[in-house]
């Protein structure tokens, strides 16, 4: 047996995730699919706790998985019973993390322009609001008065990291300090600096931590140094003109590589870096001694960080089946697998030089890769997702496993040629059970409504046009 991560291995040449036969599992439950490791998702997140608890005896650790990066119910309710919180954005994210056993007062309702009945369903459940403007603060207090209880918020900084001229891996020819000041997210340090004194006068705002979210920019450690360094230098201004308040909660967000740094949204990937571990510790180090510095007290703080690629990446896969080959022997030789998955199932675009994800031919793993084949998706796009890769001989029926796309692909999937978007299987052991269906054509339909105008119209039309006949 070969044993690739936690939850993949090859046997007897085919590809498993746990004890389940991949290529099996796309024949049982249909392709395209997308598959979760319940084991590998469980280890994720306790290797997150105990880097990080492991460095911080000052208070608890509470890991908040961003729901954006898996939304799904089951999905959910594993990292509950795990003991996390939630990140989530907007009201539906917010009734899924509810619907998935999040304890309310662990989740925080994070993100640009809430609108008002967000913020008031966040009060009424006990979830915390992390502020992104003054605006929101006055929303709060009001609709807290109105309910009458408490809005437990957090301030979100906007830290400028000034002699920090190092580049984003996500845009490379921008600064990290200059994206993190361009972005919409956070209170603008203009407006925070008389916001904490505003929150202190209200009758129904618990200003209860902070929260900062550089996002996936580097894996470099001074960047996360500066990052948590100016984080609490700005925290510090803010307390002074708080008349000395001192956040409980801090939490630093994601932006965490994940383990197999494969990220289709980041350009610069797969060089060497630090281990989470790693990361743990310059975090809660740097934390500590600017504390320390500057006064702010240590004890009892919860420290928070909010996973998504991290933690999600590289527990799922996604099976497709080729549907049709195709070989060109004259003019320009060249050969094709079809493929019933897409471009707009992986979040990705269709004309891909380099191969968008890794990937594993799922009964064939012990054949050579010896023939060079356009694996393509089935829209009516070019949908060239892997271009010219070496594979063994394909023929219809053929399983190919996409490998990390546990992480924001199944959320990001299209409905384009109204092609119904593919379920999602748990695996735990030898178990495998769907958590969400495949869609269904009707399901593609659902929402669209005919005016009565438009069937009046094609009605006359038909009536005019039998009697033409007529
Ligand atoms: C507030 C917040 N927290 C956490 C995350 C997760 O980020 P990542 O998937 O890079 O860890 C995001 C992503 O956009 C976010 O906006």
């Amino acid at each position: 047996m070969e044993v690739i991560n936690d939850s993949l291995s090859i046997r007897n040449g085919r590809l498993f995730i746990e004890d389940c036969d991949a290529a099996e599992l796309a024949q049982n439950f249909g392709t395209p699919l997308f598959v979760v490791s319940e084991t590998h998702l469980r280890n994720n997140l306790r290797r997150y706790k105990a880097a990080f608890e492991s460095c911080w005896p000052e208070g608890n650790v509470c890991i908040m998985p961003a729901f954006k990066a898996n939304p799904i119910t089951a999905v959910r309710k594993i990292l509950s019973d795990e003991g996390c919180g939630c990140d989530i954005f907007g009201a539906s994210e917010l009734e899924g993390a509810l619907r998935g056993g999040v304890p309310a007062k662990d989740i925080s309702v994070n993100g640009s322009i809430k609108d008002r009945a967000t913020i008031r369903r966040a009060i009424e459940v006990g979830a915390r609001i992390v502020l992104d403007s003054p605006n929101e603060l006055e929303i709060c207090q009001q609709e807290a008065k109105a309910l009458n209880k408490p809005a437990r918020v957090m301030f979100r900084l906007k830290p400028f990291m000034e002699n920090l001229t190092l580049k984003s891996d996500f845009a490379p020819d921008f600064e990290i300090r200059e994206l993190t000041q361009l972005i919409k997210y956070g209170v603008p340090t203009s407006e925070l600096l008389p916001m904490g004194p505003r929150a202190m006068e209200l009758s129904h705002i618990e200003p209860i931590g902070i929260h900062v979210h550089m996002g996936r920019h580097s894996k470099q450690l001074e960047v996360w140094q500066a990052w948590v360094y100016h984080c609490v230098m700005l925290t510090k201004e803010l307390s002074d003109l708080m008349g000395g308040w001192s956040p409980k909660h801090i939490d630093f967000g994601g932006g965490f590589p994940s383990f197999p740094d494969t990220d289709t949204d980041v350009m610069i990937k797969r060089y060497e870096g630090p281990e989470l571990e790693e990361y743990a510790q310059v975090i809660t180090d740097t934390l500590r001694d600017t504390m320390n510095l500057v006064g702010l007290s240590c004890k009892g703080v919860v420290i928070e960080v909010e996973p998504g690629r991290g933690l999600h990446c590289d527990t799922g896969i996604h099976l497709t089946t080729v549907k049709n080959t195709k070989f060109e022997q004259m003019n320009r030789p060249r050969r094709w697998a079809e493929l019933d998955t897409s471009e707009v199932f992986l979040g990705i675009p269709g004309l891909n030089e380099e191969p968008p994800f890794d990937y594993i031919f799922a009964n064939k793993c012990d054949l050579e890769n010896e023939i060079e084949t356009d694996l393509v998706g089935q829209t009516c796009n070019a949908e060239l997702l892997f271009n010219q890769v070496k594979a063994p001989t394909l023929e219809s029926g053929d399983v190919i496993a996409l490998l990390n796309t546990g992480a924001y692909t199944e959320p990001m999937a299209a409905n384009f040629n109204a092609l119904p978007r593919p379920g999602t299987l748990l695996v735990c052991g030898s178990e495998a059970d769907m958590i969400k269906r495949h869609e269904t054509i009707n399901e593609v339909y659902s929402r669209d409504e005919l005016p009565i105008r438009v069937l009046d119209r094609l009605d006359n039309k038909r009536e005019v046009g039998h009697s033409q006949i007529a």
